[in-house]
């Protein structure tokens, strides 16, 4: 694959099968996703992996308290709402994923089972946690997407799907059970790694992206 096949390979996956991944290639991409840039290398992010029974564990100890009802709490504060643009893009790709999976905005039934799927992680195998240390500028979240980014595109050259998930990260108590994260580790993101339900609808979403000219300003040339 080359770098452009690969960008255009790498999509938010919704629908993993059951199939494990095995370790050696979990920390072949994790090396690659070194190579990404940080501040001074300061290198700040760690990564935790849980598969198997430790996987299915958090999975289900998240869906759980959701389905309780229980407020997330995650170590780093999260938007609530966007302003603007940014909400309407926000609100724009929830709806039409909704709408891909045949759930109506009014089916609150079927809105909580898609929730519970998401802390699920959609069935992925593998979850993958990245932690930067506490107490740090706002600039270590670029060294963390970096990484991030790098993670997953390694992944989708290596045919393996991926979905960056804010609500893995929901429950850092439940995470902390399973892995051992110290509470000065702040857990940023995680990540449903695993391979693709192709035969599922929802993996053919693909959402959208602003004409360059709109967030491009060239000046000089
Ligand atoms: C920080 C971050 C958090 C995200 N959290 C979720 C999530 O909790 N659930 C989900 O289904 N997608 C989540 N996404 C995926 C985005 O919805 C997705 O990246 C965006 O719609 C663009 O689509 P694409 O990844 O397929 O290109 C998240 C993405 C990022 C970068």
């Amino acid at each position: 694959m080359n770098f452009r096949q690969m960008i255009a390979a790498r999509h938010s996956c919704r629908s993993f099968l059951d199939n494990p991944v095995d370790a050696a290639t979990i920390t072949s991409l994790v090396e690659i996703a070194q190579c990404s840039p940080s501040w001074g290398n300061t290198q700040p992010c760690r990564i935790w992996v849980a598969g198997g029974q430790t996987a299915r564990s958090i999975r289900q100890g998240m869906v759980v308290k959701a389905e309780a009802g229980c407020p997330p709490l995650p170590d780093i504060p999260m938007p609530s709402k966007f302003q603007g643009e940014l909400q309407a893009r926000y609100v724009e790709v929830g709806k039409s994923v909704l709408e891909v999976l045949g759930i109506d905005k009014k089916d609150t039934e079927m809105r909580n089972a898609h929730r519970a799927n998401n802390y699920n992680a959609f069935g992925a195998p593998v979850l993958v946690y990245l932690t930067v240390p506490e107490g740090k500028s706002a600039y270590v979240m670029l060294d963390a997407g970096a990484f991030i980014n790098a993670f997953c595109l390694a992944a989708a050259d290596q045919g393996l799907a991926t979905c960056i998930q804010a609500t893995l990260a929901h429950y850092p108590e439940i995470v902390r059970q399973y892995l051992p994260i110290p509470v000065e580790e702040k857990i940023v993101v995680g990540v449903a790694l695993g391979y693709a339900d192709t035969a599922a609808p929802i993996n053919c979403f693909r959402s959208t992206r602003e004409p360059v000219d709109k967030i491009l300003t060239l000046t000089g040339f």
